[in-house]
């Protein structure tokens, strides 16, 4: 199966993935990476793995449909199965979506449907929960609400910093998007009538 990886920063899950395909364990290959950040270490990632690393400057468009209009090209020239946000922190418009949904999945370093959209970490700290974690989901209209498929619980300890829990989700994290990627390339992972199914069993 063909991946599509979109990036905007370092791209730890870009290269937790990376591996994984090279592996073999995904049953997938990461194609292309595509950041609408050009400065994205993610992007020289994937460039020392031989990729093609696409940037897209958001300012070179008039809005967010002729951004995205433009985007949807770009994925579509490398024909992937999969699309995968890894660290993607543009917000979708619809159309984007529509077009990739069911075969497009998002990585939130929350509990979701706790903390969808940003600063997740410290709001977890700072409302005192002693568990966090982070969570694969197909990607819907709705922000970060879109069918939870797999999700990953670390503790928050008393005077963790913010960079403490965001190093102890994101370890996490470069396991459970490699497995659920796995899924998805073996055929055993669905989004069906709103929810994410697996091996025919509702997630
Ligand atoms: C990840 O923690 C992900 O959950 C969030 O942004 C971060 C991206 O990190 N959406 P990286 O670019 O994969 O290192």
């Amino acid at each position: 199966k063909k991946i599509v990886v979109l990036i905007s920063g370092d791209g730890s899950n870009l290269q937790a993935i990376l591996t994984a395909c090279q592996q073999g364990k995904t049953g997938g290959q990461v194609v292309a990476v595509i950041s609408n950040k050009a400065s994205a270490y993610g992007l020289q990632r994937a460039r020392d793995a031989g990729l093609p690393a696409v940037a897209l400057a958001p300012a070179a468009f008039a809005d967010r449909q002729a951004f995205d209009r433009q985007l949807m090209a770009e994925i579509d020239g490398f024909q992937p199965d999969l699309v995968v946000l890894a660290g993607y922190m543009r917000i979708l418009s619809d159309a984007f979506v529509q077009r990739y949904t069911g075969r497009m999945l998002n990585v939130h370093p929350s509990l979701l449907p706790k903390y969808p959209g940003l600063d997740t970490h410290r709001q977890a700290i700072e409302n005192g929960d002693a568990e966090h974690g982070t969570s694969v989901h197909f990607v819907t209209e709705e922000l970060d609400g879109g069918p939870v498929i797999l999700q990953a619980r670390v503790p928050i300890f008393a005077d963790d910093s913010v960079e403490e829990v965001q190093a102890r989700v994101q370890h996490q994290e470069h396991a459970i998007y490699p497995l659920a990627i796995a899924w998805f390339c073996a055929g055993r992972l669905q989004m069906r009538d709103g929810a994410a199914w697996l091996d025919g069993q509702q997630l």
